[in-house]
């Protein structure tokens, strides 16, 4: 370990050992372009209930869905599933965070699962404010035994919203292109070139036995990452993935010159963390 984390605009890509949420609150605002979580799901641990405080906007309050403030959707929202009730107090006081150190151009990009996905969109309305939400990508992949008693579930989905909708940065030319479906129906040049992505991204998951994997569970892919990236911030910005992992977030943004702060709590995702910057200038801190 280095020795006490502080976070500065010249300092080294860092990966953070401890709970996110002092980690959080120890950083400027503003100071990144590009917000990637990746949280766990209700871990069936209840989580102590942080103190709400509003979330600053512009004009210092914020209505959200239908007009009404977000204390008042969160009420209604999660007095209907209690098990989401436990998963957002855990969740809120960090996606709280998130605003404050988004830039004024920056993005965040949530990613869940079928069953959390609905609550949440509701509730990042109201705390961000509807008209900062940008795309609901579905990340469609085919692995794994298929229910016979429902549609098999082959998809997450990212929630993706901008801290202003009149500032935030987004270049499609940097994103990587997909291959026609129906090549013989446009010109030669248009193949060669691909098409640009919708918000429907069919990718592989990762792996079990490809080069990309790193042994933890829940890592995602690298393409995923980098058109994340890639379309939400520039290079030499500054990305933040409080929910590191196995640190696809840091991989993919250190292959496109982007630099990146990674926290986790668990020693497993440390330990794979060290493996994976091995060969790489990355500053590890206990949080
Ligand atoms: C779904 S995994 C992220 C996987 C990552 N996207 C990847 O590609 O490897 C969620 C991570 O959040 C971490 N985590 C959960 N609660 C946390 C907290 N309060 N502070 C820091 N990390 C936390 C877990 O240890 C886990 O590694």
């Amino acid at each position: 370990m280095t020795g006490e984390f502080s976070w500065a605009p010249d300092g080294p890509n860092a990966v953070i050992h401890g709970d996110n949420l002092p980690v959080l609150r120890s950083l400027p605002d503003a100071s990144f372009q590009l917000i990637y979580l990746d949280p766990p799901f209700n871990t069936g641990r209840k989580q102590l209930r942080q103190t709400t405080k509003s979330v600053r906007s512009e004009s210092g309050t914020r209505i959200g869905f239908k007009g009404q403030t977000y204390e008042t959707v969160r009420g209604v929202v999660t007095s209907y599933d209690d098990a989401f009730e436990d998963y957002w107090e855990f969740l809120e006081p960090r996606l709280e965070e998130a605003w404050r150190l988004l830039d004024a151009t920056g993005t965040l990009y949530l990613h869940l699962d079928y069953r959390e996905v609905h609550y949440a969109k509701v509730l990042l309305d109201a705390l961000f404010g509807r008209e900062c939400f940008l795309n609901e990508i579905i990340w469609a992949y085919d692995y794994g035994a298929r229910s016979k008693s429902r549609w098999p579930s082959k998809h997450d989905t990212i929630l993706v919203y901008v801290k202003d909708p009149r500032r935030y940065h987004f270049d499609s030319e940097e994103v990587d292109r997909e291959p026609y479906m129906a090549p013989g129906l446009v010109t030669p040049e248009k193949v060669a070139r691909g098409k640009l992505p919708t918000d429907v991204w069919w990718h592989t998951i990762v792996s079990p036995n490809g080069h990309e994997k790193t042994g933890y569970p829940t890592q995602k892919p690298l393409g995923i990452l980098r058109r994340v990236i890639a379309a939400s911030s520039r290079p030499g910005d500054w990305v933040l993935d409080f929910f590191g992992g196995s640190g696809t977030t840091g991989a993919a943004a250190m292959s496109l010159g982007r630099r990146f702060v990674l926290v986790d709590q668990n020693p497993e995702a440390i330990a794979t963390m060290r493996r994976r910057f091995a060969d790489a200038d990355v500053a590890f801190y206990a949080g």
